[in-house]
């Protein structure tokens, strides 16, 4: 059997970079400085791929402008603080002090932050954290995602767009390269890479309502586990304070955490601004993770809203504030909700919006299997429990930049390894037997029912109980559903619901690591709340929970984390 057979095309790079957000495109750009051949594939539409371009805040980095006292040291305390003190230290070492590094850069491509009268920049105080976030407007992500697109397409980086990597190939357990479907086509490619870095984002699509695009089904995630790396942490799922709740069909939507910063109160149906029970210091500016539980408590308690959720009202602020710091988000709520923030309340609810859990990296973003590299938030352990506002853009550029770095260098030493056609046309046997199926189960069904499933028992608040409930739906997904699931013969050109069968399986992978890990800690911590275990554990549960695959079983343990440079006060 000869590659071509079972492979519409075969494309032959150096480093392979599937994902083609802020963390994707950076690595590309710094693999490309590298001389090294470098080929990106983005799911969706070049240039529109990925959650970077939704960001609306900004990007925390510790140069002090904005508050004086801060510094790299500060944001370390801060982000393992947020954390709850179970973040990778090495990791956040990193993030923290090379933020400064790399906000120069991007200024030098394009990317200007907001100023203060006397030139200094602009910073505001996210949710548990100093006055550090760089903003631009409330419109950060396309300003980003353009200077980088931009910046991939001067230097002619190979892009192949709406190409979906659906599995990694491996040759003696190091990677020889990944096969993706042409969704333009309807086609199998066959890549042949020293390197390959996983810059897929996040998997928010697992749960019902989510501030994820509709790309964020977790493949990066799954595809890593299903050739032996390690995952960290995947019970830490953020859910951000502020979705809407109303109207019900843009439920889930993100009303940006810079509301809050310039001011907004959150209330209940009482009027009261109820975070004064839960954090009368920070009030509305406390950590997500205490937001979104404070929200989700007072709507069970019933003093919710007719929409299920809480008043954000912010009409107390200045119209001109509003419109300077929030112009965009006005008018896309307006235009979502026919409602004018500057004048009355809003309703939300918190929504799944980030995944502090995922692949298992060093500060040089290396995984355990040679040649895979991780960027962005694919990669597990630097948020720890909780990620504070703006860390997630400075997680995509610090690490976005060391990946392409590390796989350039790797690359560069490596040789091709040989992939067998063999393997090739066993990915293709699972991909195209999706299609044409008889009796088939529509992906669309059983992705909702998982959504909803996800949502409703391993959500913001869990217990032994509703986690047992969803998986034994995910196991009966698994071994009933799954090989049923499928489409109709036809086209194979934009087939949409293909790809969601080919996402099904993957956010089905996802959705068991999370759900497992979520059992096993038998603690409160962070995003991980449990009505059974309401208390934060430092004696026992101060770990990571580690996955891998082993001879075909999801396999589960702890290591203690490395308190390196900050230990909680009670250790
Ligand atoms: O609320 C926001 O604008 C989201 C920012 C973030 O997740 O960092």
């Amino acid at each position: 059997m000869k590659l071509y057979e079972v492979a519409d095309d075969v494309v032959e790079t150096g480093v392979l970079i599937a994902g083609a957000g802020a963390a994707g495109l950076l690595a590309g750009i710094k693999a490309d400085d590298m001389n090294v051949d470098v080929a990106i594939c983005s799911k969706g539409l070049f240039r529109k791929s990925g959650a970077t371009v939704m960001s609306t805040g900004g990007m925390e980095v510790a140069i002090g402008h904005g508050d004086p006292t801060d510094n790299p040291d500060v944001h370390f305390r801060d982000t393992v603080v947020g954390g709850e003190y179970i973040n990778d230290q090495r990791l956040v070492d990193v993030l923290t002090r090379e933020a400064v590094e790399r906000l120069v850069d991007l200024e030098r491509m394009g990317i200007v932050f907001e100023r203060q009268e006397d030139g200094r920049l602009f910073q505001f105080a996210p949710g548990g954290a100093h006055a550090r976030v760089v903003i631009l407007g409330d419109l950060a992500g396309s300003h980003y995602m353009v200077a980088l697109n931009r910046e991939v397409m001067r230097r002619n980086i190979r892009v192949f767009e709406e190409v979906m990597i659906t599995n990694l190939l491996t040759t003696n357990g190091a990677i020889s390269g990944a096969v993706g479907l042409d969704i333009k086509k309807g086609e199998l490619i066959a890549f042949k890479a020293k390197a390959v870095i996983l810059a897929t984002g996040g998997a928010g699509q697992i749960y019902r309502y989510t501030s994820n695009p509709v790309q964020n089904t977790g493949d990066g995630r799954a595809m890593a586990y299903r050739v032996g790396a390690e995952l960290i942490d995947m019970e830490m799922v953020q859910f951000h304070p502020t979705g809407l709740a109303y109207p019900p069909e843009r439920r889930g939507t993100l009303v940006t955490e810079a509301v809050r910063m310039i001011g907004a109160y959150l209330l209940n149906n009482k009027g009261e601004r109820f975070m004064s029970r839960y954090d009368p210091e920070r009030m509305e500016l406390s950590k997500r993770d205490v937001v979104a539980r404070a929200i989700c408590t007072e709507v069970r308690e019933g003093r919710g809203t007719e929409w299920g959720g809480v008043y954000l009202d912010v009409s107390h602020v200045p119209e001109d504030v509003i419109e300077r710091r929030l112009g965009v988000t006005r008018r896309k709520i307006l235009f979502l909700t026919g409602m004018d923030l500057a004048k009355e309340p809003i309703h939300v609810y918190p929504t799944c919006h980030y995944f502090m859990g995922g692949v298992r990296a060093d500060p040089d973003c290396s995984t355990k299997v040679p040649g895979l590299f991780v960027a962005g938030e694919e990669m597990g352990g630097v948020h720890g429990a909780n990620r504070l506002g703006g860390n997630s853009i400075t997680t995509l550029i610090v690490f976005g930049w060391r990946a392409g770095i590390s796989a350039a260098k790797y690359a560069k030493e490596a040789s091709f390894r040989p992939i067998s056609a063999e393997q090739v046309a066993k990915e293709r046997e699972r991909v195209f037997g999706f299609l044409g199926r008889k009796d088939y189960i529509h992906p669309s069904k059983v992705r909702t029912e998982l959504q909803t499933v996800m949502w409703d028992n391993v959500g913001i608040i869990r217990t032994e109980d509703s986690m047992r409930t969803a998986l034994g739906v995910i196991e009966r997904m698994r071994s009933y559903d799954l090989p049923k699931v499928g489409v109709p013969d036809g086209s194979r050109r934009y087939r949409m619901d293909w790809v969601e069968a080919i996402e099904f399986e993957n956010m089905l992978d996802v959705a068991e690591m999370v759900t497992r890990s979520a059992m096993y800690r038998k603690e409160s911590r962070g995003a991980h709340t449990r009505d059974d275990y309401p208390k934060k554990d430092n004696k026992n549960w101060l770990v990571h929970i580690v996955i891998r695959r082993v001879d075909g079983q999801m396999k589960l343990w702890t290591e203690p984390v490395e308190l390196i440079k900050l230990k909680p006060p009670d250790v």
